[in-house]
């Protein structure tokens, strides 16, 4: 079968079946073509609340798909490749986490998007890269234990001076391998390129950046602006999107490490198996779990909305 026969067939049988196919952007494009919504974390929380169809098939990994079952309960969410975790969400546990409230007791726990489902029933609020300095400025609390990514929490930190954030030590192993000497060598070999950088990276490397946000917003800027070289520094997918969206523009990595493999592991074969209702993974939530897990996630609908 060819990658155009495998997506016609994706596309028939996802209607057939009333799928509706969410992608996160770092999905290759053979794969963001055939889905419903594309986008950063938050569209694809967003897309998933109000999806009409009664299956939802997650091109991501599994947070994405938890996410998508707290905000959906009644329908059949399914992760399509059962090996696509986020190494940053396993980072706490419950158990640490109760932890971490009995040193901070007083303090609102805001977690990034990027944790368990079962870590969420402990939290008050949930962010996304996109949506956490609005969220975070939006809080009523002033005391706020930020978990897991330092990185973002470093962040987020500096734009909200007014709250007093406590930060732990966790964060994206993708978007950590990102150096300050790759910020140097990209700037001296393209000095007229604008530097996109996600807020994952660490703190020395978004200190150099144009220009920081989410996936989404990364895109929307490039597409959108009068420049026409840019580095890119989050997953290097997005290199390859914008490139094809950009063809008259010019996009560098920041750094040639900068790759989710986890993210990867997703294919289009996979994506048929899916929709044929034979492969990918059925994600069983307690309603419990759904229960008080969609508490901080509501929370985040509601601060992140406009
Ligand atoms: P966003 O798409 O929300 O920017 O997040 C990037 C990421 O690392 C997802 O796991
Ligand atoms: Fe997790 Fe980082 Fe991969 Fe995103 S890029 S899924 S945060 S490991």
């Amino acid at each position: 079968m060819t990658t155009r026969e495998m997506q016609n067939e994706i596309l028939r049988l996802k209607k057939g079946n009333d799928i509706c196919i969410l992608a996160h952007v770092y999905q290759s494009q053979d794969i963001l073509e055939v889905a419903d919504y594309t986008g950063d974390s938050f569209a694809i929380s967003e897309a998933a609340a109000k999806a009409p169809e009664k299956n939802i098939l997650m091109c991501g990994v599994r947070f994405m798909a938890e996410t998508a079952k707290i905000l959906s309960p009644e329908k059949k969410v399914i992760l399509c490749n059962s090996s696509a975790g986020c190494p940053m969400a396993e980072q706490i546990d419950l158990d640490n986490l109760n932890r971490i409230k009995e040193n901070n007791k007083g303090y609102a726990i805001a977690a990034y998007i990027n944790t368990t489902a079962e870590l969420k029933t402990g939290c008050d609020v949930c962010v996304t890269s996109s949506s956490a300095v609005k969220i975070i400025k939006r809080m009523p609390q002033k005391d706020i234990v930020f978990i897991p990514d330092c990185n973002l929490g470093d962040y987020v930190k500096r734009q909200v001076p007014e709250k007093n954030i406590k930060l732990v030590n966790g964060g994206c192993p993708t978007h950590s391998r990102i150096t300050v000497k790759d910020v140097r060598e990209k700037r001296e070999a393209h000095p007229n390129a604008v530097l996109l950088v996600h807020p994952e990276c660490r703190p020395e490397v978004v200190k150099e950046a144009d220009f920081v946000g989410s996936t989404t917003q990364i895109m929307d800027l490039a597409k959108e602006s009068t420049a026409t070289e840019f580095i890119i520094g989050t997953d290097n997918s997005i290199v390859q999107h914008l490139q094809f969206s950009c063809p008259n523009k010019e996009f560098y990595p920041l750094s040639m490490d900068c790759y989710c493999h986890n993210m990867l592991v997703t294919t289009l074969p996979n994506v048929l198996s899916a929709v044929k209702l034979q492969g990918g993974e059925e994600i069983i939530l307690s309603d419990e779990t759904i229960k008080k897990a969609r508490l901080p996630i509501d929370e985040m609908l509601r601060l992140g909305s406009e």
